[in-house]
C-alpha cells in the first residue's frame, strides 16, 4: 500500500513535509504547484518550492518527493518538465485538479477537464521532452461542472503516457464540500490500466478502509487528514496489518490509534525550527497558528494553544508557550533546523539529517510568494506537438 502526501499550495510545503514524514507511513509526497505560463522557469524556482531537490529529492526523512508543474500549454510545460526533470526529482505530477479562479482564467488545472484531447497532448508532450526513465504521474479531479467525463479524462491522460493517476473525488464546482466521491474513483480505476491513488475526505482509519473499499484502490493520498492528525499514515497503515494478520473489529485487537500531543512535542519543535530559519519573522506567528488551528480538529490540546495564542503576533512567544524555553531555542535568528534533534526523539525512529542548504531555500515571504518571472520563453521547438492529434 502506498501512502502519498498531498500536494497543498500555501500550506503543505517543504517545513510541513518534512514535519510529515517524520511522523512516518508516508511512502511519497507530491510538491505544491509550480505554476507554468509562458517561460522556461529558472532552477531557483523549482529549488524554492522544492528544496528537497538539493538533497537527492527527499525529504530529511528519506521519503521521496515529485515535483508538480501546473499549466496549459504543452509546449512550455514540456520544456518545463524537462528543466525540472534535470534536478533529479521522483518524478514530475502535473496538476488538473486546482479549481482557483486565477489559474482556471489562464486554462490550467481544473479547467482542463472540459478539454480531454489537450490533456492527452499534455502528457504526451512532456512525456516525450523529459528524459528516458523520468516517471510522469497526473492528479486530476472528477470534472468541472459534473463527472460526467472523468473516464474519458483519466483515459487521456493514461494514454497519453502518464504512469500513475490521483483522483481527488470530486469536480472543481464541488470545491471541497464533503462528500468525495469514492465511488466515482472506482469507476476511473476500472477504466484505466495504470495505478489509480484514490483522494479526498480521508481523516481517520475509518475512511480510509471506506474509501479503499469503495474506490477499490489500494493507494490512497492523504491531505487535510494528515495536517491534522500527522500519526493517520501510520494508523492505517496499522489498521491495514492488524486486518491481514487476522485481528479485527470484535477480536479485542487494540484500536490503532495515531500520535498524541506528547508525541508530537518532538515535531513541532522540528517545525518551529524551520519556521524560524527559512521565514522572515512576520509571517513566523501566522504559520504556526496555521497548523495549529488546523491540528485542533484533532487534538484537544492544540484547541486550547490556538485559543490562548490566537491574538499573539510574535512567532517566539508562541514557540515559548507551546515547547518551553528549549523547545524555542534563542531569540534572534534560526540554527539548523533539527540539528538536535536524535533518531530517538522522532515518532518514525529516522535519523535526522541536516539536509537544507540555505543558497537553495531563500526565505519564504508568504502564501503566494511564487511568482518569480523570468525572460526565458519556453522553446519555439520543430515538431512540438501543438497540434491537435
Ligand atoms: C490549501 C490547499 C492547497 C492545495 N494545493 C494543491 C496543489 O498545489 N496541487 C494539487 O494538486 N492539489 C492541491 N490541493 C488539493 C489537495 O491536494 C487534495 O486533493 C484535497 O485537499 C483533497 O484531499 P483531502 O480531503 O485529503 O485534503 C490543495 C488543497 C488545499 C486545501
Amino acid at each position: 500500500m502506498n501512502l502519498l502526501l498531498a500536494p497543498m499550495e500555501g500550506l503543505l510545503d517543504a517545513t510541513l513535509r518534512d514535519v510529515l514524514t517524520r511522523a512516518g507511513g508516508i511512502s511519497r509526497c507530491v510538491s505544491e504547484f509550480i505554476r507554468v505560463t509562458d517561460t522556461l522557469l529558472p532552477e531557483r524556482v523549482f529549488f524554492r518550492v522544492m528544496p528537497e531537490l538539493a538533497d537527492g529529492g527527499c525529504t530529511p526523512a528519506g521519503v521521496p518527493v515529485r515535483g508538480q508543474l501546473l499549466g496549459s500549454d504543452p509546449v512550455c510545460l514540456a520544456d518545463n518538465a524537462a528543466r525540472l526533470a534535470s534536478l533529479s526529482p521522483h518524478g514530475v505530477d502535473l496538476n488538473f485538479g486546482c479549481p482557483a479562479k486565477v489559474v482556471n482564467r489562464h486554462g490550467g488545472g481544473a479547467a482542463l477537464l472540459d478539454e480531454p484531447e489537450l490533456m492527452h497532448r499534455i502528457l504526451r508532450e512532456v512525456c516525450r521532452t523529459v528524459p528516458a526513465g523520468t516517471v510522469v504521474s497526473a492528479k486530476m479531479r472528477l470534472g468541472t461542472q459534473d463527472d460526467a467525463r472523468a473516464v474519458e479524462c483519466a483515459q487521456a491522460l493514461a494514454e497519453g503516457g502518464a504512469k500513475e493517476l490521483v483522483v481527488h473525488g470530486r469536480t472543481k464546482l464541488q470545491g471541497y464540500r464533503p462528500p468525495a466521491h469514492w465511488d466515482r474513483i472506482g469507476a476511473i480505476r476500472e477504466a484505466v490500466a495504470v495505478p489509480v491513488v484514490a483522494n479526498g475526505e480521508i481523516w481517520t482509519v475509518d475512511d480510509a478502509r471506506r474509501c479503499q473499499a469503495e474506490s477499490g484502490c489500494t493507494d490512497l493520498m492523504l491531505g487535510r487528514g494528515m495536517v491534522c492528525d500527522p500519526g493517520l499514515a501510520l494508523a492505517v497503515r496499522a489498521a491495514v496489518a492488524g486486518e491481514s494478520a487476522g485481528e479485527g473489529a470484535g477480536t479485542g485487537a487494540r484500536a490503532p490509534t495515531g500520535l498524541d500531543w506528547a508525541a508530537l512535542q518532538p515535531l513541532l519543535a522540528v517545525f518551529w525550527d524551520r519556521v524560524r530559519l527559512h521565514i522572515v519573522p512576520r509571517h513566523q506567528a501566522g504559520r504556526l497558528k496555521q497548523w495549529l488551528n488546523l491540528l485542533r480538529r484533532h487534538h484537544p490540546e492544540a484547541e486550547a494553544a490556538y485559543q490562548a495564542w490566537r491574538g499573539e503576533t510574535d512567532g517566539r512567544r508562541i514557540a515559548l508557550g507551546l515547547l518551553g524555553p528549549e523547545g524555542a531555542g534563542p531569540g534572534g535568528e534560526g540554527r539548523t533546523a533539527g540539528a538536535r534533534y536524535t533518531a530517538g526523539s522522532l515518532p518514525s525512529g529516522g535519523a535526522f539529517v541536516p539536509t537544507l542548504s540555505p543558497r537553495h531555500v531563500p526565505v519564504f515571504q508568504g502564501p503566494g510568494d511564487l511568482g518569480v518571472r523570468t525572460q526565458e520563453r519556453c522553446a519555439d521547438r520543430p515538431g512540438a506537438a501543438t497540434q491537435d492529434v
